[in-house]
């Protein structure tokens, strides 16, 4: 056999690597810390469930800055750790979905993921890790608790010294004792997407004299993927791309797919009249859909593609098991399985949650507000899927005589009615001061005298009777674990509603996020100007909460 060593390195353990929502972030300069990151990558290894040994992982990212240092780490601890190959993506740049799809294919053990998905990358950005397990999904907290137990007391982890891998080059090759597969990540992908849309509709409709589209990759992972779709596949022109080369810092803008960051395409959109406009986020898990003076939330979209799915192959095919969204995002996919009688779920936010009832055969498609839609075809969040999803609900809906987005979501109000939704974001607050809103409705909450009450926006003298309160908590259905503390949420007997949680994916400090949502039957509101209609629910929210006072914000940083 081979003469390679495996060296035992003494380090000290971290305090704070447990991970998030979506894996641990952190600002790259703590992961440059000596042996922070390779801690971490031990604490991943010695927590897969029957051990690091003989494996198969899957390793890539979104090619953020300080990507390669990352993979180069993991391979030398892997090889350390006994795990017998890893397939990396060549140059790293293997978007989150088309990961889970090669874990699920491969049958592979499992998958590491290098991303903070939409936040900024760059020296003093952001910088990820994420375990994925064999069903291609992010690990459940049975598994990422095990990750953060390990880190606490990690006393040494192992390596073997490699020299650098060249991942610029594909095809498999024997390093030390591991084999290193480096793979064209984009073909396999785009190839199973055709599997699942009716890519021949698709490009008749895109082909059409009134149609436009244009796509932005936020100079993310999806650039390769898009260029493969829009212009190899639907033999669309270059004009119809745009943000399509990767770059470490993602061109020193914030790759994420809403109204605030995704402004290029926006005014793009707006400017050229452009019927298709999307967008996908750093990782290309999120998605963003918007057509000239057509906005159409991520709430919404889950909805319209649940009522339109058997326009699309897959569903048609396999019909629809079961819909799903997390708490805070709007009802109106409730609507839509009522309507049909399908199954349906409310689960916390984070998209592992969906897991367990899609392995189950329980749930074809869900959604996040947070701007993540997807299906059982993976196990993560999908940002190309939605938006091919999208652009064959529009080839379907166009033979029917449903003009473009705008069409689309009339049909879909004046079927279901319209839910107003919005999100409001106060990032890097205190966290001292974000605990205690989220205190203040505690206390609320315990009052006696609170449900009942009526809540008065002053400006408006609108006033909500409370019906209903809760702290979320989420029992999973298939293997009964319970997760608690997933959101205050308050609703009003008229069926509107407000919800305040912590984040669970920010890097630095706390970020509270207020999501208010209001269901409307009336078609002359359907044309309204969103903020403006949510206006009295909001103040009525941040009066409650005193979240101004408490954390001096007046305003939010985001609004979505
Ligand atoms: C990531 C997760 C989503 C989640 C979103 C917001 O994209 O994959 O499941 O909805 O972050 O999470 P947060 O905890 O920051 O609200
Ligand atoms: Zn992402």
């Amino acid at each position: 056999m081979s003469d390679y060593q495996v060296k035992t390195v003494p380090t000290k353990a971290f305090q704070d690597q447990r991970p998030g929502t979506s894996g641990l972030r952190k600002r790259v300069p703590v992961f440059q810390q000596e042996h922070y990151t390779e801690n971490f990558i031990q604490s991943i290894l010695s927590s897969i469930p029957g051990g690091p040994k003989d494996t198969t992982l899957v390793v890539g990212g979104d090619g953020r800055y300080y990507s390669n240092e990352v993979v180069q780490k993991i391979i030398q601890l892997s090889a350390g750790n006994g795990v017998k190959k890893l397939v990396i993506a060549r140059d790293i740049i293997f978007s989150t979905p088309a990961i889970s799809h090669e874990i699920r294919s491969r049958k592979a053990t499992g998958g590491i993921l290098l991303t903070a998905s939409h936040n900024p990358g760059g020296p003093k950005a952001d910088f990820g890790i994420k375990y994925n397990m064999d069903n291609g999904g992010p690990a459940p907290e049975a598994v990422t608790e095990a990750i953060f137990a390990h880190s606490k007391e990690l006393t040494e982890y192992k390596l073997v010294d490699l020299p650098e891998v060249d991942l610029s080059q594909l095809g498999e090759r024997q390093v030390g004792p591991i084999s290193i597969e480096v793979i064209d990540a984009v073909k396999p992908y785009v190839a199973f997407l055709k599997t699942l849309f009716d890519f021949d509709a698709i490009k008749a409709y895109v082909h059409q004299p009134d149609v436009s589209v244009l796509f932005d990759g936020l100079s993310g992972v999806t650039g390769p993927y898009a260029r493969d779709i829009f212009i190899n596949e639907l033999g669309l022109d270059e004009s119809s791309i745009q943000g399509c080369e990767p770059s470490p810092d993602f061109n020193g803008g914030h790759p994420d797919p809403n109204l605030t960051y995704a402004h290029d395409l926006v005014k793009a959109v707006e400017e050229k009249q452009i019927t298709f406009g999307a967008a996908s986020d750093g990782d290309g898990d999120r998605n963003m859909i918007y057509g000239a003076g057509a906005f159409v939330t991520p709430s919404d979209s889950v909805a319209i593609i649940a009522d339109w799915a058997e326009s699309i192959p897959y569903f048609a095919k396999g019909g629809v098991k079961g819909l799903a969204r997390s708490m805070p995002t709007s009802t109106a996919l409730d609507r839509v399985a009522k309507a049909k009688g399908i199954e349906h779920f409310e689960v916390p936010t984070g998209w592992k949650f969906f897991g367990n009832l899609m392995d189950a055969g329980r749930l074809s498609i869900c959604g996040e507000e947070s701007f993540g839609t997807g299906s059982d075809h993976v196990r993560e969040k999908d940002g190309l899927w939605a938006i091919v999803a999208w652009l064959n609900i529009l080839a379907a809906a166009d033979k029917k005589g449903i003009k473009g987005i705008k069409g689309v979501l009339q049909d879909h109000y004046s079927k279901y009615g319209r839910t107003f939704f919005s999100r409001y974001d106060y990032e890097e607050v205190d966290s001292d001061a974000a605990n205690k809103v989220i205190k203040e409705l505690s206390d609320l909450f315990a009052s006696s005298d609170f449900v009942g009450s009526s809540p008065t926006a002053t400006s408006s003298s609108t006033s909500f009777k409370v019906a209903e309160v809760g702290n979320f908590a989420y029992t999973d259905p298939i293997d009964h674990s319970v997760s608690k503390n997933q959101g205050h949420y308050v609703t009003f007997s008229d069926g509107s509603r407000f919800v305040v949680r912590l984040s669970g994916t920010g890097s630095q400090g706390a970020t509270i996020r207020l999501y208010v949502e209001k269901y409307s039957q009336d078609s002359s509101e359907y044309g309204r100007d969103t903020q403006e209609g949510l206006k009295p629910l909001i103040e009525v929210a941040l009066k409650l909460s005193k979240l101004v006072e408490q954390t001096g914000r007046k305003e939010p940083t985001v609004i979505t």
